[in-house]
């Protein structure tokens, strides 16, 4: 479990916006506002957990230990959304929030 949880992603990215004054309402899908971790989790299971397992340490169908990835958040979900070689993308079937937040949710399994 990582020191920094999914609510205080979702606090700072909020505060950041606020102090930004932007009227929000359309970047509110490029954050992973309004997705719950437990939803992120659900999501990871469903999607993801067949290749990767549970822990992120299953690596069937030759995808890598996601405990030792050390892709940045941008990458994360730049790869989520297109996908890579075997591993499927998500951009028809999740939508940004989801993928953001699946990517946050990745970061626990990092040693
Ligand atoms: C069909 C199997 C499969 C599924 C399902 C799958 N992946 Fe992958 N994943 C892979 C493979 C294979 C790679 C390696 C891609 C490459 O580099 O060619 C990979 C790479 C990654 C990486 C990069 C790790 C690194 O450091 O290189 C991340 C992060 C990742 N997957 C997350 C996810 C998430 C999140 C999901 C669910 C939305 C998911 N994967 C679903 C097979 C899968």
């Amino acid at each position: 479990m990582r020191p920094f949880p999914l609510p205080f992603f979702v606090l700072v990215t909020a505060l950041l916006t606020v102090g930004c004054g932007s009227n929000s309402a359309p970047d509110a899908a490029a954050d992973s506002a309004g997705v719950s971790e437990v939803q992120a989790r659900a999501l990871y299971i469903r999607k993801c957990s067949l290749c990767h397992g549970e822990d992120g340490r299953l690596m069937a169908s030759k995808s890598p230990d996601l405990s030792t990835s050390v892709l940045s958040m941008e990458e994360r979900v730049a790869l989520i959304t297109y996908g890579k070689g075997t591993m499927p993308g998500q951009k028809d079937i999740l939508n940004r929030a989801e993928i953001k937040a699946v990517a946050q949710y990745i970061e626990r399994f990092r040693e």
